[in-house]
């Protein structure tokens, strides 16, 4: 069915309160892997890696599968088509707000200055002892096979949410807070399985927000709150969007 990209861009062109909602979808097209695709991260990795417990007891075996799976990208990733556009967005006032479940600062990248990142960032490490927070432009950290911190020796994780962690509470209470005031979310690649991140379009959708999905197959919003579903990949679609804006 054809996309009718006129009616799109002008609903964002009407909107007063629009947000983006993005999941692993909208860094395919910077080369990163998402998590349930065939070939995705899951299909590689037991989730038992990044879950805070087993990584705790287990620091060694889990940090190395960790490195593999989110740092061995050897050349760093840049933003894509999306990432640039969205930041585009949000530079002419049409997109107030980015809520990511990305960990790859992809988006701040990209341009975008107004971001919640749900599941913190794999840039930075956290000392799980004294709350340390270290950038992890030190590339020795990634060399160690138990990373310790510098200051008091404790164990140190990257600074993103695990399984079984609490969201981080500023941009969790943000996000949620405004979604709450949203007209329109852009839910861009993201299947919507993991909450609480996943509640956000339910949160827009309720404040009676236009959901407009762009994934190239269904997700769980689709068939539930979504609007225009945009069956085209991140890129394409934002490529398209932006030209007609
Ligand atoms: N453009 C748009 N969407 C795409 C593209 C693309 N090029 N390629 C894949 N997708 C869609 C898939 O159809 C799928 O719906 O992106 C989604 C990726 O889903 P997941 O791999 O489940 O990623 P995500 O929804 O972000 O996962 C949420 O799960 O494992 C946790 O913390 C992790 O943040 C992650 C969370």
């Amino acid at each position: 069915m054809k996309i009718d990209y006129q009616t799109v861009t002008t609903i964002i062109k009407n909107s007063k309160n629009a947000i983006a909602f993005t999941g692993a979808g909208i860094s395919a097209g910077s080369g990163i892997p998402t998590f349930r695709d065939s070939n995705g991260i899951l299909s590689k990795f037991d989730p038992k890696y990044f879950e805070i417990k087993y990584y705790l007891e287990n620091v060694a075996e889990s940090f190395g599968a960790i490195k593999e799976a989110f740092y061995s990208h050897s050349e760093t990733k840049e933003p894509s088509v999306a990432h640039f556009a969205l930041a585009k967005m949000e530079e002419i006032g049409l997109i107030k707000y980015v809520i990511t479940q990305n960990i790859d600062g992809l988006h701040r990248k990209a341009g975008s200055k107004n971001v919640f990142e749900l599941h913190g960032t794999m840039s930075e490490m956290i000392c799980m002892n004294c709350k340390k927070v270290f950038p992890l432009e030190n590339e020795n950290i990634l060399k160690s096979d138990i990373p310790l911190c510098e200051k008091c020796d404790g164990i140190l994780k990257p600074n993103f949410t695990f399984f079984g962690e609490a969201l981080p509470e500023y941009d969790l209470t943000s996000s949620i807070n405004v979604t709450g005031k949203s007209d329109l979310c852009l839910v861009i690649g993201t299947t919507g399985i993991v909450m609480p991140a996943a509640q956000i379009p339910y949160i827009a959708k309720q404040n009676e927000a236009t959901i407009i999905e762009i994934n190239p197959k269904k997700s769980n919003y689709t068939n539930d709150i979504v609007d225009i579903h945009i069956k085209e990949k991140a890129d394409e679609a934002m490529q398209e969007i932006s030209e007609n804006l």
